[in-house]
């Protein structure tokens, strides 16, 4: 089975860090957000991804043909008419088989081998408390009834994730082709959403998955919380003489750490240098260079430098300062 990976998204909202690498070539617990999407998708038996790129494109597809064997497809998409659009320009490289969507931006913690041994087609689904910036399923008998994309008044509290089995790729582009023909868009974008919907008057039947393990990477505090959520599982260190680490950390094994107290939930990228410091809840970029800091939820880009300063004082018995 192909896996379908669309990742040529801006990342806005996580500039500066996104002006200079694509999102998902962030670092999250050790590794690039994709990173982890690629090593789940290989955990499942799944050799081959098609992979949609966009804003700063050629970074990703180094990373991924450096770092992994499977086969990659990479498809150019120039404009961003949106996912819908997205899906499609995979066009030519689908067939009759299977394929699993994948959205690039997100990292999950969820069990898909059940999922790709089912007779229909499967949505990966999360009860959330505010569904209105997602895809919300209504869900009737086990089956998806209605997907609404960003609905005001949801009718469900059932998000979309963005895992996406689908057992008939060539329904789905023929959905998807004639939304793009009549232009037919929803919040100005073609979404994958109202093609699923068309899918189900069609008579496809979708059935849903519950996804517990859905960290988002939007944000800076989701990035940061993700972290947090990954390195619980995947701390890795090796105890630093003259430091103190409290796990859960990812301390990369070319890191220089002196004279530090690392943790919990910091993540050291390859050949940071951090000296004098404290950092806990944060993620630190490779080469980065730190320096007597007080670091608490904070990313630091790669190649980034900052240095701070231990205070002098003489302060008299009975005095109160506050540096908060
Ligand atoms: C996309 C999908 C949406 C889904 C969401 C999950 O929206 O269109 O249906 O619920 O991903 O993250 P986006 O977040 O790209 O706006």
């Amino acid at each position: 089975m192909k896996a379908i990976i669309p990742v040529a998204g801006v990342g806005s909202r996580l500039r500066p860090h996104t002006y200079t690498l694509p999102k998902v070539l962030l670092n999250v617990a050790g590794k690039p957000i994709i990173g982890h999407i690629i090593d789940k998708i290989i955990e499942e038996g799944i050799n081959e991804a098609i992979v949609i790129v966009g804003y700063l494109g050629d970074m990703i597809e180094e990373y991924l043909t450096k770092n992994y064997d499977i086969k990659f497809t990479f498809i150019e998409q120039e404009e961003r008419l949106g996912l819908g659009h997205a899906i499609y320009m995979t066009k030519s490289h689908l067939d009759s088989e299977p394929v699993f969507i994948i959205l690039g931006d997100t990292v999950f913690e969820v069990d898909l081998s059940g999922v790709f041994k089912r007779e229909h087609s499967a949505l990966g689904v999360k009860e959330v408390e505010d569904p209105r910036r997602f895809g919300v399923a209504e869900v009737h008998d086990g089956f998806i009834t209605k997907l609404v994309e960003k609905p005001e008044n949801p009718q469900s509290n059932l998000a979309v994730v963005g895992l996406y089995y689908i057992k008939s790729p060539q329904l789905l582009l023929s959905c998807l082709e004639h939304n793009i023909t009549h232009n037919i868009r929803t919040k100005g974008e073609f979404q994958l959403t109202d093609a699923l919907q068309m899918m189900i008057d069609n008579g496809e039947k979708f059935s849903t998955f519950p996804v517990e393990g859905w960290y988002d990477c939007g944000k800076p505090e989701t990035l940061l919380y993700t972290n947090e959520k990954l390195l619980k599982s995947k701390s890795r260190y090796k105890e630093i003489f003259g430091c103190v680490i409290n796990p859960p950390v990812f301390i990369a094994e070319d890191a220089e750490i002196e004279n530090s107290i690392i943790g919990p939930f910091a993540t050291i990228g390859s050949k940071a240098v951090v000296k004098d410091s404290m950092i806990q809840r944060s993620i630190i970029g490779e080469r980065a260079k730190v320096s007597a800091m007080l670091l608490k939820e904070s990313i630091v880009g790669n190649n980034a430098r900052i240095e701070g300063n231990f205070r002098r004082i003489n302060l008299g018995d009975s005095s109160e300062v506050d540096f908060r």
